[in-house]
């Protein structure tokens, strides 16, 4: 009935349906009428209600459905099948589940919220229902496993270049080797989990988390600090589902440009978008810690850092544990 309705007004085309002409179309009292209406509000569609004029639909909720998104694709293969869950532990969990059902290379797994969202680190990723995007993209790369942060550093520059494209009022940096910055605060983070057989890739799974739609109050303490949101950054709401076609079209796009001129390009693209470089970064390693200034990435994506004394050390995601910046 909630379908019908919802029909009823888009063939209105956004003007108002009187209570008399809604019970004739769908043939149920006027009661009904308003029950569904009632509900319809609860499931967060909003309605103007005029006396002797009826109700107009006025703003639809924001949610996530491969209705709204499968038209927005421009893609060949990201995206192409697309999951939707209302709550997840965490879509990481879901994709891998998929692949092993035998997902094929582009299936999409989105979530409105997160219980057990993961980042990098074994750190825990916030995620409120429906204020942001939760997803995880099956791709099947057809390279050795040591290549896996290249397409670390290329789904950084994706993310980034989406979000301009969509939120032009908003400059985000990229931080070694894919968080997105505003402002020093973090907006997105990337997670690459893979799985490898004899050095070669079997699939990546990439998750994604991007606070979209977060206000101030939906941070517990410990983040409201360090993290934001575009919402709070632009001053207005985001259209999600723009967003996720956005990146997946650049990325796409970024692993066409890869496969066909190797690194190369996506390093020239990450280095002209990293916040890090110039700055001061401390690492470790089992011979203790040390730091340098940030000057750059070597051809295998790991960070170049320039030594007092001189000399230089590069250091990789794979084994960072804690970069501090300064
Ligand atoms: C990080 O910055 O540490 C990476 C965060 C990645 C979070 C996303 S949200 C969707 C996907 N599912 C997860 O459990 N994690 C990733």
């Amino acid at each position: 009935m909630k379908q019908r309705l919802l029909e009823l007004f888009k063939s209105a085309g956004g003007g108002y349906l009187s209570g008399g002409e809604i019970s004739k179309a769908l043939e149920v009292s006027r009661t009904a009428v308003w029950k569904h209406i009632q509900a319809l509000k609860e499931d967060g569609f909003t309605f103007e209600a005029v006396p002797r004029r009826g109700y107009k639909l006025l703003s639809q909720p924001d949610t996530l459905s491969p209705d709204d998104l499968l038209p927005l694709l421009r893609t060949r293969v990201l995206g192409k099948s697309i999951h939707c869950f209302d709550e997840v532990d965490s879509t990481q969990n879901v994709a891998q589940r998929l692949i092993r059902d035998g997902a094929p290379e582009g299936t999409l797994v989105l979530a409105e919220r997160q219980t057990a969202g993961r980042g990098r680190l074994g750190r825990h990723w916030h995620s409120p229902k429906g204020k942001g995007i939760y997803m995880s993209l099956v791709v099947k790369p057809e390279i050795p496993l040591h290549l896996t942060p290249h397409l670390t550093l290329l789904a950084a520059v994706a993310l980034n270049r989406a979000i301009r494209k969509v939120v032009p009022e908003v400059e985000p940096g990229i931080k070694w080797p894919n968080d997105l910055l505003i402002g020093g605060k973090k907006i997105s983070g990337i997670l690459l989990e893979s799985s490898a057989e004899n050095e070669q890739l079997q699939y990546i799974v990439t998750g994604v988390g991007i606070s979209c739609n977060l206000e101030r109050s939906d941070y517990p303490e410990e983040l409201a600090d360090r993290a934001t949101s575009l919402l709070i950054e632009s001053g207005r709401r985001i259209d999600r589902a723009r967003l996720i076609a956005q990146f997946l079209g650049q990325l796409e796009e970024l692993y066409g440009l890869y496969y066909s001129q190797g690194f190369s390009p996506i390093q020239t693209l990450w280095e002209a978008s990293a916040v890090t470089l110039g700055q001061t970064v401390r690492s470790s390693d089992a011979n203790g810690s040390f730091e340098g200034t940030a000057v750059g990435l070597n051809e295998w994506g790991g960070l170049r850092l320039r030594l007092a004394d001189g000399s230089e050390r590069t250091i990789y995601s794979a084994d960072a544990r804690e970069q501090n910046y300064r």
